[in-house]
């Protein structure tokens, strides 16, 4: 197993991201919602942010990398504004499904994805998808805002509908070291609850790959990034120049806007040290005899 690979996150001019058009604020979830209460990720898109989770695009780029995903079926759990349903569409899956919860997010990933795919609405507790459906499960910045009990049935969920053999992929925010003082992981927890007004309950890396072990998948490879969601540098990684340029002009309009993100940053800096961003790749277990796919 390929354990705590490091993804490079320095600074290279020549690696801009291709250009993501971010949403009208108006067709985003929570659309309604008042600035001070809505979804701190929701909020960041409201400015133009594409990338909603915190390892940041190149660690989702290795992710996908990872993945068999070309000339098999994929299924992206809460793809949000389908900012990586074009990255897996990108790979010629021959299928990609999308299952988003949120009927306005669902409609974004869907205008993403056109006619190369479905996405539908609903939940990644219970996809309606049929059993060993699928080779590939992705899901990003999902499992970190469910209870236990929700993310060991999303996890159930995604072994029902991959096929023997198949893989399952996430990108997380994770708690470290992996022995973390329960009294930090608390602080830590209420800490982006209050900020963020999502109920974050990271684990650590060595939960994250238990809870795959306790269902049946075998942990293939470990990738981590600094949670730097908020960091400057990030955003230009993620965003380019002329992303970076419309959420700081939209920021520095917006002074509303501005003190909650200036509260998360705040919030981010104060945990650093407890925080990670994790990928991870696991295999549902094959019936003995059968060839082991790559
Ligand atoms: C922080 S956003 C991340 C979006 C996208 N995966 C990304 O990384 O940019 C979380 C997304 O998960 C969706 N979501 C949350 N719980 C869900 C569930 N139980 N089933 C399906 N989607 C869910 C939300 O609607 C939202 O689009």
């Amino acid at each position: 197993m390929k354990d705590d690979v490091a993804v490079d996150h320095s600074p290279d001019a020549s690696a801009q991201p291709e250009m993501f058009e971010p949403a009208p604020a108006e067709d985003l979830p929570f659309a309604e919602r008042r600035t001070e209460d809505v979804p701190g990720h929701w909020l960041l898109a409201r400015l133009g942010k594409t990338v909603l989770r915190p390892g940041g695009r190149r660690l989702t780029e290795a992710m996908v990398a990872a993945l068999p995903a070309a000339g098999h079926d994929v299924v992206e759990l809460a793809p949000g504004v389908g900012h990586t349903a074009r990255l897996l569409l990108a790979t010629g899956p021959s299928s990609y499904q999308g299952v988003e919860e949120d009927p306005a997010a669902a409609k974004i990933t869907g205008g993403v994805v056109g006619d190369r795919g479905i996405v539908t609405i609903g939940n990644a507790k219970s996809t309606g998808l049929p059993d060993a459906s699928a080779d590939v499960v992705v899901n990003e910045a999902m499992l970190t805002m469910q209870t236990d009990k929700s993310k060991a049935q999303i996890v159930q969920e995604v072994s029902r509908v991959l096929r023997p053999g198949g893989s399952y992929a996430f990108h997380e925010l994770a708690l470290t070291p992996d022995g973390i003082d329960p009294r930090i992981a608390t602080d830590v927890r209420k800490g982006l609850a209050r900020s963020i007004k999502v109920n974050a309950r990271p684990l650590t890396i060595a939960e994250w790959k238990a809870l795959l072990t306790e269902h049946g998948f075998e942990v293939v490879s470990v990738r981590t990034a600094p949670m730097a969601l908020l960091k400057l540098r990030r955003i230009i990684d993620d965003e380019g120049w002329r992303g970076t340029g419309r959420i700081v002009r939209n920021y520095l309009r917006d002074g509303e806007a501005r003190g909650r993100v200036n509260d998360m940053w705040r919030t981010f800096h104060r945990y650093r040290a407890a925080m990670i961003a994790v990928a991870i790749v696991a295999r549902k277990a094959a019936p003995a005899g059968t060839p082991e796919e790559q």
